[in-house]
């Protein structure tokens, strides 16, 4: 049924997944592929009312349910309306963040069990699953820090949140998040790519140039021109 391919970034904040993005998206276009970027929460009408609800600091103390149904909603908008119909096309998608967002914040993070994280994220994008994802791994102390200089200041509860964290099991919010991501990553090694995101921005977009240029060429027969 998938004709075209879809790309998923994940990690902390701070780690440059949204920079990376961008850039990625340009050198598809340079490269003369068809390409379409999104982001989560966000990408469409509801999807952006709901990432107002999520992420605005009026929005503290936000039960754990329903912050998790939430992004399950904004997330089955942007496939409906969005990503779907774009790699029916022949697209190329590439989607800041996605379904491993929730399995590592509102499973390993917030503590939700796993099996309804399962559950709803299916629910949410049924069929539709990355054919690539890059964990873009940072150190979180790190990357809240690069954070917090950037970002402008209204879109901000989560990253109140992750400063005035509690400890679970010895554990804060963002240490459990990383652990997820890296369960995640152990779990599914084929689709999921670790990088290291720690280093200049340039180095780490050749290393996802170079592992898409391995995959894509398979099913596209063409390749990415350098960053
Ligand atoms: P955003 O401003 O998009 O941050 P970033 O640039 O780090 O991607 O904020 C998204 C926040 O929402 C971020 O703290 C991670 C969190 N999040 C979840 O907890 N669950 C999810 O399913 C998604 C998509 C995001």
């Amino acid at each position: 049924m998938k004709k075209g391919y879809l790309i998923t970034l994940e990690g902390f904040e701070g780690s440059g997944k949204t920079t990376i993005a961008q850039r990625l998206h340009q050198v598809f276009k340079d490269s003369g592929f068809p390409v379409f970027l999104t982001k989560e929460p966000g990408g469409t009408l509801a999807g952006n009312r709901i990432r107002e609800i999520l992420l605005e600091r009026e929005s503290e103390g936000l039960g754990f349910k329903a912050e998790l149904l939430l992004f399950a909603a904004s997330r089955s908008e942007n496939v409906r309306i969005n990503i779907k119909p774009a790699l029916q096309k022949g697209s190329i998608v590439i989607c800041d963040r996605y379904y491993d967002s929730t399995t590592a914040y509102q499973g390993y993070g917030r503590g939700i069990e796993l099996e309804t994280i399962q559950y709803l994220n299916h629910f949410a994008v049924e069929d539709v699953i990355p054919d690539t994802t890059f964990f873009l791994d940072v150190d979180p102390a790190v990357g809240l820090q690069r954070s917090a200089l950037f970002n402008q200041g209204k879109e901000m509860r989560f990253e109140d949140e992750f400063i005035n964290q509690k400890k679970i099991n010895g554990k804060l919010f963002l240490e459990r998040v990383r652990d997820g991501y890296y369960q995640i990553a152990q779990q599914e090694p084929e689709r999921i790519q670790a990088i290291d995101a720690n280093r200049d921005i340039n180095l780490i977009l050749n290393d996802i140039i170079k592992i898409l240029n391995e995959r894509l060429s398979v099913r596209f027969h063409k390749k990415l021109l350098p960053a």
